[in-house]
């Protein structure tokens, strides 16, 4: 899969991948609800650029994703 730069990592799952268990709600990394492991670190998806999608994720449901 090819990111695109401007891209949210929240949006890209939600929108491109269709993986809505990742919700969005404030999108100013405030609320938590678009919470992900990136590299077993926890990290919100809306303040995330999509350029992430080669490292290893995983979704609220403990999905990997890539
Ligand atoms: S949507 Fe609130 S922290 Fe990402």
């Amino acid at each position: 899969m090819e990111a695109i730069p401007a891209t949210r990592l929240s949006d890209l799952l939600r929108k491109e991948i269709q993986l809505t268990g990742t919700k969005v709600s404030c999108r100013i990394g405030r609320c938590g609800a678009c919470a992900i492991l990136i590299d077993g670190k926890l990290a919100n998806a809306c303040m995330t650029s999509g350029l992430l999608v080669s490292r290893r994720l995983r979704d609220i449901s403990s999905q990997a994703i890539f």
